[in-house]
């Protein structure tokens, strides 16, 4: 990374997101372009129906190209769904050829289109014990979906319950915790010896959950795993900026109409990839770690899923007044609104169109 002096203009090789919903049909030809400054992304499969075979990942990945407007150099990498029914030769041969760089577990009930994931975890053992042996890394929604246990409780209590136990009884699976809200998450990763990884969104990163609740309820946060209090906050911003090769990101932009939303009963979910990087880049010039940018969006994640970083840059430019962002993005099923961290923007990303 090169940083001019005072970090006015900081290039870095171009981000990629490593956690990403882009959803199907006119919302995903809506929000695509919004990812336009990540070169990569993994792409979340909770679908209706979800992708959960090979054949589904392979359609799935040929829309997203369809869907790609002209010049927006993009590489959607698909994960598979993980069911008590999956098929683990299934998943393997798709890894080996290189159709799919992960496999995710939802806990069944634990968040959006989770209805298929998985109740029993003994019963995808045959699976689990197959990616441990190819290598094929597991991507965790870390939250048990219990109704006893307290919401704000899950992703401590999902780690306690669930992997530390399926990591005992398969070391050599390696993890990425995914969206870690918590400080006991941060911890347990940095505890951890070997295989295991965790990505951070960028509205944990900014947010805790008075914003989200205090003097009003403000729906456009809500997401899950649930923003917590501020002292996991504090633990996710040390992590990010840490220069720990084990965080990295992954915004979790999940795009919901504003009419789902603002509802009596909202979806969870953020659509934060249009204001991504100029978030984080605000994030860790906030924390005086500018020259580690570039580590948490762009290194660590292609080190940890054994991918080189992008050869290409991306030039982040800080301006003396506030930068306009569009509000919301429309797409055919109607406006998606995007994330408003609550402070102006001043760090734009300088495409080779807007230079
Ligand atoms: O807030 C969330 N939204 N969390 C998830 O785990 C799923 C996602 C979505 O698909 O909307
Ligand atoms: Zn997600």
């Amino acid at each position: 990374m090169r940083n001019s002096a005072l970090h006015r203009k900081i290039v870095l090789r171009r981000p990629d997101d490593w956690h990403l919903h882009l959803r199907d049909g006119a919302v995903l030809a809506g929000v695509l372009p919004a990812s336009r400054d990540f070169a990569r992304a993994i792409v979340m499969p909770n679908l209706v129906p979800p992708v959960v075979t090979a054949r589904d990942a392979a359609a799935y990945r040929d829309r997203i190209l369809a869907a790609l407007p002209e010049g927006q150099r993009f590489t959607p990498l698909m994960t598979l769904y993980l069911t008590e029914g999956t098929d683990p030769s299934d998943v393997e041969a798709a890894f080996r050829d290189r159709l799919i760089a992960a496999v995710k577990l939802y806990p069944a009930g634990a968040t959006t289109n989770s209805a298929s994931g998985v109740r029993d975890l003994d019963r995808a053992m045959p699976v689990l014990e197959r990616m441990a042996a190819v290598g094929v890394p597991l991507l965790v929604h870390g939250e048990v979906s219990d109704p006893e246990v307290d919401i704000f409780d899950r992703e401590a209590v999902f780690i306690e319950r669930v992997l530390a136990p399926l990591r005992a009884r398969l070391p050599e699976l390696r993890v990425t915790l995914e969206h870690v809200t918590t400080a006991d998450g941060v911890d347990y990763i940095r505890g951890a010896e070997t295989n295991l990884a965790g990505t951070l969104t960028i509205q944990h990163l900014i947010l805790n959950r008075n914003h989200m609740l205090a003097g009003g309820i403000r729906p456009h946060y809500y997401c899950l795993p649930i923003i917590k209090r501020e002292h996991h906050r504090l633990a996710l911003r040390r992590a990010a900026v840490s220069g720990d090769p084990r965080f990295f990101l992954g915004t979790d932009s999940a795009p919901h109409t504003v009419a789902a939303k603002e509802s009596a009963c909202g979806c969870a979910g953020v659509f934060s990839a249009p204001v991504a990087l100029a978030c984080l880049a605000h994030v860790f010039e906030e924390e005086g770690a500018l020259d580690r940018l570039e580590g948490f969006a762009s290194l660590h994640g292609p080190a940890w899923y054994g991918l080189a970083p992008n050869d290409e840059r991306l030039t982040l430019v800080r301006r003396e007044t506030a930068i306009d962002m569009p509000p919301a993005v429309d797409t055919g099923d109607g406006p998606v609104a995007v994330f408003d961290p609550g402070f102006p923007l001043h760090w734009q990303v300088i495409t080779e169109d807007s230079r």
